[in-house]
């Protein structure tokens, strides 16, 4: 039994409708792996709908800048890194203007004359705050160029586990695109009654075994977790991991699904992190962090596992798009969609308390869930 049930759903809900709801900004997104970020390359990206170039400083330290260049809107990301008197720079295309890639600041305009008054403190390129953590590269997608970040990236309780290190190493990850507003995406993370029929396989899930589920969920900072609870199929974690198992799975705005496995000896984390490039395609990533060198194998199968897992879910959010497109009405049903109540409550209250420049308080209440999965 949900104990903050809506009474009546419609009434208090606004209409859950086909197109999605805003994107979030003034908040950290996972960008990419750190792997990922090449130095000596210019990566090409977006996200939330901003074109953006991302590379590393000469000491290797990200950085993030608007991919349009200020003078005729060619993507900087077209040009390439140049010295400008031992400052790195990226030298555009069409014109050869030159930014520095710590600040975006214009460092250098070929065709002005020696003498020539013209200040180049005027020009600058849109820089954005982004953060090397626990082998991510994170970027603050602020409502304004002005926003700055008022701390750092999130972190997750056992994503630091690694005996004295003080950042987690991604031992591995996939990605997909998922062709959907952010909101599906991560409707469908969060949903416990697709898997049977979405992620079935013959190996270890079929839609006609249902269990019954009782979970707990208490709020957490930025949203909700599911409390620690034995795993059913303990004795394969405790003979991969150890004894004491435990799992808990936390939610947080503004699409990361952090479930983390612990046991006397060893612990396990699972990132999932949704990340909007348009209104209508976002990207995942399944990031995996351990330091039982028995996982260690679980790397030879874990990547057609996970390619196949997110593959069904790219698939089932192409299909949903093709009913979306009509804009039907939706509906949700206690208790399996449940979180995704929250989710949409969570989203709100961000909004609004943005827009009145207060605290955010989180709506969600401890509840004990109970569906079929
Ligand atoms: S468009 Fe970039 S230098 Fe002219
Ligand atoms: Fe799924």
């Amino acid at each position: 039994m949900m104990d903050d049930a809506p009474a009546k759903p419609a009434a208090r809900e606004e209409k859950f409708t086909a197109s999605g709801g805003e994107l979030l900004r003034d908040m950290w997104y996972v960008a990419m792996t750190a792997g990922e970020l090449k130095p000596g390359k210019l990566h090409k990206k977006m996200f939330l709908n901003e074109p953006v170039v991302m590379g590393r400083q000469g000491d290797g330290k990200p950085f993030a800048l608007r991919d349009i260049c200020p003078h005729r809107a060619v993507p900087l990301s077209a040009g390439q890194f140049i010295d400008t008197d031992g400052v790195q720079t990226v030298e555009c295309r069409y014109h050869g203007w030159r930014f520095k890639t710590s600040d975006g600041g214009c460092a250098h305009i070929p065709s002005l004359v020696k003498d020539q008054p013209f200040d180049l403190e005027r020009i600058k390129v849109r820089n954005y705050a982004v953060v090397e953590q626990d082998d991510l590269i994170w970027i603050y997608m602020g409502s304004t160029p002005e926003s700055e970040p008022d701390g750092p990236p999130p972190r997750f309780k056992r994503m630091v586990h690694q005996k004295g290190a003080s950042e987690g190493k991604v031992k591995f990850f996939e990605r997909a695109e998922l062709a959907c507003h952010m909101d599906h995406a991560v409707i469908g993370l969060l949903d416990p009654a697709h898997t049977p029929f979405v992620h079935k396989s013959p190996l270890w899930r079929s839609s006609k075994t249902l269990k019954e589920k009782e979970k707990h969920y208490a709020p957490s900072e930025m949203g909700f977790t599911m409390l620690s609870h034995e795993p059913v199929n303990s004795p394969l974690y405790n003979w991969l991991l150890g004894p004491d198992v435990e799992v808990e799975i936390q939610f947080l705005l503004p699409g990361l699904r952090a479930e983390s496995i612990t046991t006397s000896r060893n612990s396990f984390l699972g990132l999932a992190a949704i990340t909007p490039i348009t209104d209508e395609l976002c990207e995942i990533r399944e990031i995996m962090y351990w330091n039982a060198p028995s996982l260690d194998f679980v790397k030879l199968f874990a990547r057609p596992f996970t390619q196949t897992f997110l593959d069904q879910d790219a698939r089932i959010m192409k299909l949903q798009g093709e009913g979306l497109s009509y804009d039907p009405p939706l509906m949700q049903i206690p208790d399996a969609d449940t979180l995704m109540v929250w989710y949409r409550r969570l989203k709100r209250e961000w909004i609004k308390a943005q827009a009145e420049a207060r605290a955010f308080e989180n709506p969600v209440k401890s509840a004990t869930l109970r569906y079929r999965t």
